[in-house]
Order: C-alpha cells, then sequence, then structure tokens
C-alpha cells in the first residue's frame, strides 16, 4: 500500500464513537424528518429532502409502485429506526467520507439508469433500470443493519430476492462469485477526486450469497423509492454481513469464477475482508465488535452472530472456519 495514502478510512473509530457528533446528527434528522421548511431553516436547501416523503417520491418514475406488501417472514424483534436518521446518517464515500453527505448526493442522476450483466453469462445484457423493476416481484422486509463501524439500524426496505437477477443472468456453470459496480461520475460525485481510494466503488458475493433468501437488491425504503443517499436506484442488502458489503448505486453485475478483490479489501485487507460476516466475537482491528449502538435511541445492544441471522447463513459457511478463521467476520 502507497505510503502518501492519506488515510480516510480511519474515521470509522471516531464514528463508533463519538456522542456529540450523534447528538448534533440527530437534532438535524429530526428537523429533516418535520420537513422542507425547517430543513431549510438549518441550512439544508429544500433538495435535500430526505425525509420529506412527497418530495422523495415525485420525480422518480416508480413511485407509483410504492408502498408494495410486506413479507412478514422477514420482521424483526427491534423497533424500527425513525426514517429521518436512517436517511441522514450515511455512508456513500462517492460523496464524501463524512456521515453528512445527503445534501450532496441529490446531484445523483438516478435516470436513464441501466445496470449491464456481464461475464459468464449466456447472453451479456443492458437493461433499463425501470424495466429491471416493473419486472420483478416487489415486496418489502424489516432487517436489522449492521455497519463494520458499530451502529445499526432496523429499516423496512423494498426490494426484489437478488436470486430474482441471477435467474435473469443465466449464469454459466463456471460462475463462482458476482461482481458487483457503483456508478463513477466525477462530474457529480465529488468523492471521486479522493484519487487514493480504488474507484469505483465494487463489491463481490459468492453464487451460494447471492441466491440465499436473504439477499435483497432494494428499490425502495420506507414504503418510497429508496434516496439518493442511500443508494438509488438499485442497492444491495445483505443482513448477515457488515454494511459496507451492501453496496450501493448498482452499475453493473460481473459473473466470473475469479473471487472479486472489493473497495474496501483492496484498501485495508486486513480490516476489511471479503466474507466480513457480523460476529461479536471478533474484533475489528480497532474496535469491538461486541455490542453495536442502535441509531434513534443510542442505545447500545449485543451484537448477534450473522447480525441475528444465523439461521439462514450458517450453512453457507460450513467447514469454512477452519480454513478461512477470523477471515470470515473481517
Ligand atoms: N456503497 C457505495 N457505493 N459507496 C459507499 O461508500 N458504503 C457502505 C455501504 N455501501 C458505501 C456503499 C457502508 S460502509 C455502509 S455502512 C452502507 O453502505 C451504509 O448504507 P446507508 O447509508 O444506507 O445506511
Amino acid at each position: 500500500m502507497l505510503i502518501r495514502i492519506k488515510r480516510d478510512w480511519d474515521l470509522p473509530e471516531s464514528a463508533a464513537t463519538d456522542e456529540t457528533f450523534f447528538r448534533q446528527r440527530r437534532q438535524l434528522a429530526k428537523a429533516l424528518a418535520a420537513g422542507p421548511l425547517l430543513a431549510a431553516g438549518v441550512g439544508l436547501g429544500g433538495g435535500l429532502l430526505g425525509g420529506g416523503r412527497a418530495a422523495r417520491a415525485a420525480g422518480d418514475p416508480t413511485a407509483d409502485l410504492y408502498p408494495v406488501g410486506r413479507n412478514e417472514a422477514f420482521t424483526v424483534d427491534r423497533p424500527l429506526t425513525d426514517e429521518g436518521d436512517a436517511v441522514s446518517y450515511n455512508n456513500f464515500y462517492e460523496f464524501g467520507s463524512q456521515k453528512t453527505i445527503a445534501e450532496k448526493a441529490q446531484a445523483l442522476e438516478i435516470r436513464p439508469w441501466t445496470v449491464k450483466i456481464d461475464g459468464l453469462v449466456e447472453e451479456e445484457m443492458e437493461l433499463d433500470v425501470d424495466q429491471l423493476i416493473r419486472s420483478m416481484p416487489l415486496e418489502e422486509r424489516v432487517y436489522r443493519f449492521r455497519c463494520v463501524e458499530a451502529w445499526a439500524m432496523t429499516v423496512p426496505w423494498s426490494g426484489f430476492p437478488f436470486a430474482k437477477l441471477v435467474e435473469k443472468a443465466r449464469p454459466l456453470s463456471g460462475a463462482k462469485y458476482i461482481r458487483m459496480q457503483t456508478l463513477a461520475d466525477e462530474e457529480t460525485m465529488p468523492g471521486l477526486r479522493a484519487h487514493w481510494y480504488p474507484w469505483p466503488y465494487t463489491e463481490g458475493v459468492t453464487m451460494g450469497e447471492a441466491t440465499n433468501e436473504l439477499a435483497l437488491l432494494v428499490t425502495g425504503l420506507y414504503g418510497r423509492p429508496v434516496p439518493k443517499q442511500n443508494g438509488a436506484p438499485l442497492r444491495l442488502i445483505l443482513p448477515w454481513k457488515y454494511g459496507f458489503k451492501s453496496i450501493k448505486s448498482i452499475v453493473r453485475f460481473t459473473f466470473t469464477d475469479e473471487r472479486p478483490v472489493s473497495f474496501w479489501e483492496e484498501l485495508q485487507a486486513s480490516e476489511y475482508g471479503f466474507w466480513a460476516n457480523v460476529n461479536p466475537r471478533v474484533d475489528h482491528p480497532r474496535w469491538s465488535q461486541a455490542q453495536e449502538r442502535l441509531l434513534s435511541t443510542g442505545e447500545k445492544v449485543p451484537t448477534q452472530l450473522y447480525n441475528g441471522y444465523a439461521e439462514q447463513v450458517a450453512h453457507l459457511y460450513k467447514g469454512m472456519e477452519a480454513e478461512v478463521g477470523d477471515r470470515l467476520f473481517r
């Protein structure tokens, strides 16, 4: 790794501990949820409106699809995070390394949007995102979401099973992994000026992970189209893994026989590995993973193995601990 690299990715440590920042952000989130006038009053233009519900749906050509029916098989025993918090406390490094990127992210142009499917597939394709979304069975699921920085939220995502996209892609038998890529647009994404990051943001999963029942390609949040800061128009959610695996604003799925090296793995493999399954007993090299802080309440609760989803996913990693060890959980 180059010595001159600025260690911006050290930020998570402060994010895990800085209560003053957390309190300030709470005030901002309340203002956002209250609506555009108040939001303007705290210095954010009407463009943000992460919490301004009507405005968020307006202009999105899929807005008429929401809300979608909730799949009650995917609910949790925790209260929902306030919507204002979920849409104002974000990680989206393409817009900067701070949590408060929601306003900047409004520059993201989400139409027209094309999703490319290539690599080891019967036939490469370019899909218009609206046609894709309208061709899929949308449902709402409430998942726990756990960031590697030790904060967590519980939110209702709308979307469709990743397995449905795999089916549509018709992968060849040699495909073992899927590499995903986020849009990288220098005009609208100021974070890309940080040239020491390996843009574009990429992530990877095994075919078994992609087709697991929990893997969800997300198009909506809180019963409306997913906001730009949360990864519009299409992002991934893998609730049993640390949040960095849940790549936002996806433009490409490449089926491959080689394990992809992700954005974070390339930056700091010892801290952000390929597997990144949640485990309270395997600490991040710079902080404990035993507990997590819930957005909205600030309450600290014990972290759960596979973020509480062991029943659905533990079989994917059976027998691998001996071979991979702690790397399964970091
Ligand atoms: N995807 C892209 N393209 N860029 C990012 O910086 N951050 C990841 C993940 N997906 C990130 C991304 C991290 S570290 C987390 S915790 C989640 O997005 C945050 O999702 P949220 O802002 O919707 O809570």
